[in-house]
């Protein structure tokens, strides 16, 4: 009988192959259909996102209509819920979580249970329920590693994270820096590297360019993905169809972003191409490229979209570490460093190996070969079509392009979002906190070569978010749709909740690579603070102002009166058009250039500089909040030749 149940699993694996069918890192052939067609133009949602919206429609009507009531319990007229309700006007929210990593993705943590009703504390003093009500859930970068480690380890919450510590499956153990993952445990950090290496040789073997990005995405994954095998090095993408969180729209439509870069450049600004990931499909509703692939059978040769080899596909390369190392890049840097600790050579070789044959302009790129858009016919007539005509497709960090909130994929008007929450852990400020530098970027994109369809409302320069305290304190752009007409139609009103201090100096580095268990506690407390006016105490009507920005979209579409709680929380919150700008020059930003600049200001004094933003803004491109630092390196390098030194 077994060898029966055997037969029918391999059948079954042939067709849905969940996991990849190597059973490895490395992709592998199969079969698929003779007309298989892995491309379409990028002319509306996909029939599978279609399909999927219906069931989360169904999900957040609960969830949201839940929230209001609780929300607006205290409103003297309540009327506008039923409103909504009785016309199917449902409002439709987005939630995007910003780069920085480490930083970003505790400090974001933090912030999504904050509206995750599974939190402890969430439905009482916070926003709980709103991650429940929220359609999208959108990562880039280090806000990437949090909405990938949540969704594809089937919907955690952070809630859970937090009762499993301790446990030697938790996720986020960030106590050693993937450097040295085994601590004071040098044979472990040796394997753990040593199947690393092993990894990335197979995926190299069975035909594939592999880049500093395959190294780096497996070696975050045994943080990610600490229940499974070698950190997932089976675990893909696509897979996620397959859970039955996601099948059963019980959990956002996650999105990752990144950015491409052309072939032979090393620029990357807004008028680069950006991609989306999600569980579906991956490509751009730019029109530099237009188009999607199934993200499934990423690694098949294909002209325009069809096997070159009739009825053969690859699968497995949609890796979900590696999906989540192409939006963070620009961390792959610091891997670089391994050449230079005292680590054993055997570490130190799998670098080399790596490096030998890529300039430092390659350090940061993600290879996807062969380029599943080879030959489409939907780039757009005056845009270059050196992305379809190269072999590989080349992707960076989704913030290199100085949007550092993924918020593009969001503002499609096929997705039809009413309101999105824009969660900002970036570091415009020399202090490391946020200041609005990646709204600035994303309002000018929608007037740049790839603005084609985007809205986005208007926003102040750098000067104003700090000297006015919007990056201090949530603050609603866009609030008078009758005053976005100017713009290509009208964008979401964004709910801007920036990283700020509360209980705990949560500004810590972009490049801080370990954290206690305590400290990823006091990030994960003050993130909850951060967007919940600390818990309600600042403001003990600040669900009901969220419930106004939330309802505010359809509430213009119908003509409806406006509680009269919303009116004063709009002047609370929204911010009122005013510049308070000492130097009014400061609005946009140069472009990233690929290179990173080192910087010398003391990245070590970070988690203990002081409370407020600081007025002065970084001296480089809004990118440049992630930029590295080599304070911070040489002391790390240091400490780590010290530490193995004395073993
Ligand atoms: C959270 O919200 C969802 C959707 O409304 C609901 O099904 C679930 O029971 C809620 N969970 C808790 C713990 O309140
Ligand atoms: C309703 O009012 C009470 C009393 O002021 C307050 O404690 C509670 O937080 C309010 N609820 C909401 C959702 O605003
Ligand atoms: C705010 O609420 C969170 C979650 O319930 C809790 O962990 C934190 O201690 C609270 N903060 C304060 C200042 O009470
Ligand atoms: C998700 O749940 C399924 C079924 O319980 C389990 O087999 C799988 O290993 C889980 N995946 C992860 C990443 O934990
Ligand atoms: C996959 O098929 C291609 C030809 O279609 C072949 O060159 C390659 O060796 C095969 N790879 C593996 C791992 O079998
Ligand atoms: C983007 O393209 C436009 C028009 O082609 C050009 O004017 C602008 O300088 C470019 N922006 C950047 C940052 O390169
Ligand atoms: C869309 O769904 C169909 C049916 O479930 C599936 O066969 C197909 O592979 C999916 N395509 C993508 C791009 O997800
Ligand atoms: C690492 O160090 C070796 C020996 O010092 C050198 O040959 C090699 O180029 C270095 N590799 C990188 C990636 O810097
Ligand atoms: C709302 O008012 C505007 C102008 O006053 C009008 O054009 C529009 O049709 C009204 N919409 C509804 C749903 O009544
Ligand atoms: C509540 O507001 C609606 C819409 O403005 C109005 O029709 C209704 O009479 C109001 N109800 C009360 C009790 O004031
Ligand atoms: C209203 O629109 C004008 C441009 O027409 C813009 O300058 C201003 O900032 C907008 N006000 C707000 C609050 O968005
Ligand atoms: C703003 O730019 C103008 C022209 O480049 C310059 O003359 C002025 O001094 C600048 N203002 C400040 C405050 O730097």
């Amino acid at each position: 009988m077994h060898w029966q149940i055997a037969f029918v699993t391999a059948v079954v694996l042939d067709t849905a192959f969940a996991w990849s069918p190597s059973n490895s890192y490395a992709p592998a052939n199969v079969s698929c259909a003779n007309d298989i067609s892995l491309v379409r133009e990028a002319s509306g949602l996909s029939n599978n996102e279609t399909e999927w919206l219906k069931k989360r429609d169904a999900y957040t009507k609960d969830a949201l209509r839940s929230f209001l009531d609780r929300a607006t319990q205290n409103f003297t007229n309540s009327s506008l819920v039923e409103s909504l309700w009785n016309s199917d006007k449902v409002p439709k929210l987005g939630v995007g979580c910003s780069g920085g990593g480490y930083r970003a993705m505790l400090s974001g943590a933090g912030m999504l249970s904050a509206m995750d009703n599974r939190t402890v504390g969430a439905n009482k003093h916070g926003l709980g329920g709103l991650l429940q009500s929220a359609t999208y859930l959108a990562g880039l970068s280090g806000g990437n590693w949090l909405v990938g480690s949540l969704a594809w380890n089937n919907w955690t919450s952070v809630q859970d994270v937090i009762d499993s510590r301790g446990q030697s499956d938790e996720l986020w153990d960030i106590s050693n820096s993937i450097l040295n993952p085994g601590g004071i445990n040098i044979l472990s950090s040796a394997s753990q590297w040593d199947h690393i290496s092993d990894a990335v040789e197979a995926k190299q073997d069975a035909g594939f360019n592999t880049s500093l990005t395959d190294v780096w995405g497996r070696a975050l994954s045994y943080n990610f993905f600490p229940t499974l095998y070698r950190g997932g090095e089976a675990y893909t993408w696509s897979t996620l169809r397959d859970s039955d969180v996601f099948k059963n729209a019980e959990m956002p439509f996650p999105i990752s972003v990144a950015d491409g870069r052309y072939p032979g450049t090393e620029i990357v600004d807004l008028n680069s191409t950006l991609f989306e990931f999600n569980p579906f499909e991956m490509g751009s509703w730019d029109p530099s490229l237009n188009a999607f692939s199934d993200v499934m059978y990423l690694g098949t040769n294909v002209s325009n979209g069809t096997p070159v080899t009739q009825g053969k596909c690859v699968a497995g390369f949609d890796n979900a570490g590696f999906i989540m190392g192409t939006s963070s890049t620009l961390f792959n840097q610091f891997l670089l460093q391994l050449n230079t600790t005292s680590l054993s050579s055997f570490i130190k070789g799998i670098v080399g190996d790596f490096l030998k044959d890529l300039s430092g302009d390659y350090d940061d790129i993600a290879i996807y070969n062969p380029n599943p858009f080879k030959d489409i016919p939907y780039v757009a007539s005056n845009y270059s079509q050196s992305i379809v005509e190269s072999e590989n497709l080349f992707l960076v960090d989704g913030g290199e392009d100085g949007e550092n909130i993924p918020l593009v994929p969001m503002l499609q008007q096929d997705r039809d979002l009413d309101v999105i929450f824009a969660l900002d852990n970036s570091a415009d400020t020399n202090e490391y906190w946020p200041a609005g530098l990646s709204l600035i970027s994303t309002y000018e994109r929608q007037f740049g070569p790839q603005g084609r369809g985007l809205a986005f409302p208007y926003v102040p320069d750098f000067d104003t978010f700090v000297n006015s305290g919007l990056n201090s304190r949530p603050t609603f752009f866009g609030c008078d749709a009758s005053n976005l007409t100017d713009l290509s139609h009208t964008p979401p009103l964004i709910v801007y909740m920036p990283n700020n201090r509360q209980s705990y100096n949560s500004n810590t580095s972009t490049f801080k690579m370990s954290y206690s268990s305590s400290q990823r506690m006091s990030m994960f407390q003050n993130g909850f603070e951060a967007v919940t006016r600390n818990n309600l105490t600042d403001d003990s009507g600040f669900a009901g102002c969220v419930a106004c920005a939330i309802m505010r979209r359809k509430q213009e579409s119908l003509n409806a009166t406006l509680p009269q709680e919303c009116t004063k929380c709009f002047q609370d919150y929204c911010w009122n058009g005013k510049l308070s700008n000492a130097d009014s020059n400061v609005t946009s930003q140069g472009a990233y250039t690929g290179s990173i600049s080192f910087q010398t200001d003391s990245a070590t004094s970070a988690g203990s500089s002081s409370t407020s933003a600081s007025s002065k803004k970084k001296n480089a491109a809004p990118s440049m909040a992630e930029s590295y630092n080599s304070g911070w390196i040489i002391a790390f390098s240091t400490l780590l030749g010290t530490i193995l030194g004395l073993l």
